[in-house]
C-alpha cells in the first residue's frame, strides 16, 4: 500500500512512523508514506495557507489552492473530477480528509481502507478547511472521535497505524490481527507471560495446563464476559455462536 499524507506539519509524523511495527513494514516494502507539506504547494511570496473566514467569525481556514495544488501534484495528474462528478476521467485513490465532523473511525473502517492501494490523507487544522476542499476534492471524512483535536496530524497517525497493521505480513504472526480487540466485534479477554507468579498473583493454571481445546473456550469467555462488563453495546453485533449465547445468559442469570 502506498500512502500520501498532506499536511503543515511534516515533522509531527517521524518519531512516531520511524519506530516499531511502521517502520518495520516501511523497510519491508509492504506500505511506502511520503509527507508532503501543503505550505511547499502555496504560490504568493509568504507562503500563505490559511486566512480569515468570509463572513467574519473566529478562527483561520485552510485556503483550497495549495491543498488542491498538492494533491494534483501527488497524484500527478490535474483533478477535475470527485464524488460528486460521476463521469470520473481518473481513477484516483481515496483522498480522506481528516475532520471531527467525518464518519466516525473504527476497526471496521481501517478494515475497509486496507483494501486499498493507495490513500491520500490530508491533514486539516485550525478552524477547518475551505468548503470547496469537502465538495470538490475528498472523496471521505473521517472522524477519530467525538473531540476536537488542533489538527488532523494525530488522526492521520491513528489512521495509518490501524490500517498498516492490517497489512498481510505486516504483523509477525499471519493472522495476529484476526483476534484483536474489535476484529471479532468482542473486546479481548486477558493475556499473561511470564512469570507464573508476580507479588503473589498467580495466572490461572489452565493457561499452563496445554489442553489447547480448553484455553480457546476459556478465552472466548473471557472475551464475552469482559464484553459484557465494558462494552454491552458490541453484544448486539457481534457474530455470536449458540454456545456464546448460553454463556452470556448465563452471565445474565449471574451464574
Ligand atoms: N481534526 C480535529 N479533530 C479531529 C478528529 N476528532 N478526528 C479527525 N480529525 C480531526
Amino acid at each position: 500500500m502506498h500512502i500520501d499524507i498532506l499536511t503543515l506539519f511534516p515533522e509531527m509524523f517521524s518519531a512516531y512512523l520511524n519506530e516499531s511495527i511502521l517502520k518495520r513494514a516501511q523497510e519491508s516494502g509492504r506500505v511506502t508514506i511520503h509527507l508532503h507539506n501543503i505550505r511547499d504547494y502555496t504560490t504568493d511570496r509568504h507562503h500563505i495557507t490559511d486566512l480569515p473566514p468570509f463572513g467574519g467569525g473566529g478562527g483561520m481556514i485552510l485556503k483550497p489552492e495549495p491543498i488542491f495544488a498538492a494533491v494534483e501534484a501527488v497524484l500527478g495528474e490535474p483533478l477535475v473530477v470527485n464524488r460528486l462528478h460521476s463521469s470520473s476521467l481518473i481513477p484516483h485513490p481515496s483522498i480522506i480528509l481528516l475532520t471531527p465532523q467525518g464518519r466516525l473511525f473504527n476497526q471496521k473502517v481501517a478494515e475497509e481502507l486496507a483494501q486499498h492501494e493507495r490513500l491520500l490523507l490530508i491533514c486539516g487544522r485550525y478552524e477547518g478547511v475551505d468548503e470547496r476542499v469537502r465538495e470538490h476534492l475528498v472523496t471521505d471524512e473521517i472522524s477519530i472521535g467525538d473531540y476536537v483535536l488542533t489538527g488532523g496530524e494525530l488522526a492521520a497517525m491513528v489512521v495509518v497505524d490501524a490500517v498498516t497493521r492490517l497489512l498481510p505480513g505486516v504483523l509477525g504472526a499471519e493472522g495476529a490481527a484476526a483476534t484483536d480487540s474489535h476484529a471479532t466485534g468482542l473486546l479481548e479477554g486477558p493475556h499473561y507471560t511470564r512469570p507464573e507468579t508476580f507479588r503473589g498473583w498467580t495466572v490461572p493454571d489452565l493457561l499452563r495446563s496445554g489442553h489447547q481445546g480448553q484455553i480457546e473456550q476459556w478465552r472466548r469467555q473471557q472475551a464475552l464476559r469482559r464484553t459484557w462488563h465494558r462494552r454491552p453495546e458490541l453484544l448486539l453485533t457481534a457474530p455470536l455462536t449458540e454456545e456464546d449465547k448460553r454463556f452470556l445468559a448465563q452471565l445474565a442469570a449471574g451464574e
